[in-house]
């Protein structure tokens, strides 16, 4: 099985930017996290990272015949990319939301999130380790 990790714009900032709220830990040691996790559980993980959204469009529709499921953090495009929800919803592989932050406790303007409603389901505030429970929940999904 295959699971593709899309992180969105400015996630290649991670533990430069806003380290109070986003923690100290980089994307590289975010990416390495979860190809330790693919190892462990005899999967395949690849790991993407765009600050464009056009790029992040092609991606999800790649993903549709390549792999099983997405995990994504599109970042700002959260919310207001009625293009990425669009593109989520054109595909049938599933889709998990994840935001490192809990979006829910900071400004009013990132409690909505335009792409959730076309995803299976959204992980938010558990720092990095929300892209692992990310991966083990689709793993858990295919199981089914
Ligand atoms: C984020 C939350 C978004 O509001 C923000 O624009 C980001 C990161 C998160 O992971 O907490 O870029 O998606």
């Amino acid at each position: 099985r295959k699971f593709l990790v899309i992180n969105g714009p400015n996630l290649n900032r991670l533990g430069v930017r806003e380290p109070a709220v986003y923690g100290r830990e980089n994307l590289k040691t975010l990416e390495r996290n979860l190809q330790q996790l693919a190892e462990q559980q005899g999967v395949h993980i690849e790991c993407v990272q765009s600050n464009h959204e056009g790029v992040i469009i092609d991606w999800i529709h790649g993903a549709d015949e390549n792999f099983d499921g997405i995990v994504i953090n599109p970042g700002a495009f959260t919310h207001y990319s009625y293009a990425i929800r669009d593109a989520i919803a054109s595909i049938s592989v599933p889709v998990l939301e994840v935001h490192i932050s809990n979006v829910h406790k900071r400004e009013a303007f990132r409690h909505e999130s335009v792409t959730a409603p076309v995803t299976a389901g959204q992980i938010v505030g558990l720092d990095i380790y929300g892209y692992e429970l990310a991966i083990l929940a689709l793993l858990q999904k295919k199981g089914e």
